[in-house]
């Protein structure tokens, strides 16, 4: 009984420690992607989940890693805040700290969807916060990025599957070369049916717990094995880079260290 005690509080111990060490750990992930139709190459940041983590004082280990990187734009694909954010946010805070060196671009995901619906206290604040630190909001909008490449922003919804026909009502017809952010890869599918060259999700957060050549345990809808957690997949000859996400939300990461992804663009003919 004492032996087996002893063997169940170093378990405790050691699974703990890796938790933490899992939460505090950053890592940045390097990703080449060809994309047809641009003629030179570009470096994106990309950014999802940061569920209001500071990295530093107002986010400076995030800035400054970003500052070495000089990206030529940093997109957010979502939940860089929680569902009550009633506080100046981190995310407006690591822009700020930017100070517009970088365009940043914010697509919604399920906690931003839902503040902004007003559940369950409201945050306009936190929208208005982001526009005046220089954020671009697509909410189910796109912008022309370095006037080459159309981006566009989907915003997470509970309600609605986002497949081509859904996507075609709220964008047309994707134009070419194009970059989908859309929070959640579990329609990644649907999402290369539209049409658009490259997709960028998040949401999974790796799948919370990590085992080592097996990948993610659970999505946030809580099922099991999620097929697209992290990385970059081909999915219907569309490519799609999921984020494990830059922040925690408790209690998951185990074995699923933080990420900034830096993806350089290629053209299809260099
Ligand atoms: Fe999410």
């Amino acid at each position: 009984m004492k032996l087996f005690l002893i063997t169940l509080i170093v378990f405790i111990a050691a699974a703990l420690l890796i938790y933490i060490i899992s939460c505090r750990t950053l890592t940045v992930s390097r990703t080449v992607v060809i994309l047809p139709g641009i003629d030179r190459e570009y470096t994106v940041v990309h950014l999802a989940d940061m569920h209001k983590k500071y990295w530093g004082d107002d986010n400076s280990r995030l800035c400054s890693i970003i500052d070495e990187i000089a990206p030529d734009a940093i997109l957010c694909t979502g939940d860089m805040t929680d569902t009550v954010d009633t506080g100046s946010s981190p995310f407006a805070a690591m822009v700020k700290n930017l100070s517009g060196r970088f365009p940043v671009y914010l697509s919604l995901g399920n906690h931003e969807a839902r503040l902004k619906t007003g559940y369950p206290f409201g945050a306009k604040s936190y929208f208005d916060e982001l526009r005046r630190s220089g954020v671009v909001i697509l909410d189910n909008e796109s912008a022309k990025l370095f006037g080459r490449i159309r981006l566009y922003g989907y915003s997470f919804d509970y309600e609605t599957k986002p497949d081509k026909t859904l996507l075609d009502r709220i964008f047309g017809e994707p134009e070419q070369p194009s970059i989908l952010m859309a929070h959640d890869p579990g329609y990644a599918e649907e999402y290369a049916e539209w049409g658009c060259g490259l997709i960028l999700s998040g949401h999974i957060h790796g799948g919370a717990i990590r085992i080592p050549f097996v990948g993610g345990v659970l999505s946030p809808d809580k099922k099991l094995f999620p097929k697209y957690d992290s990385g970059l997949y081909d999915v219907k000859g569309k490519k799609l880079y999921v984020s494990r996400g830059v922040g925690y939300y408790f209690p998951d990461r185990f074995l699923s260290f933080p990420e900034l992804s830096v993806i350089k663009l290629m053209p299809e003919n260099p």
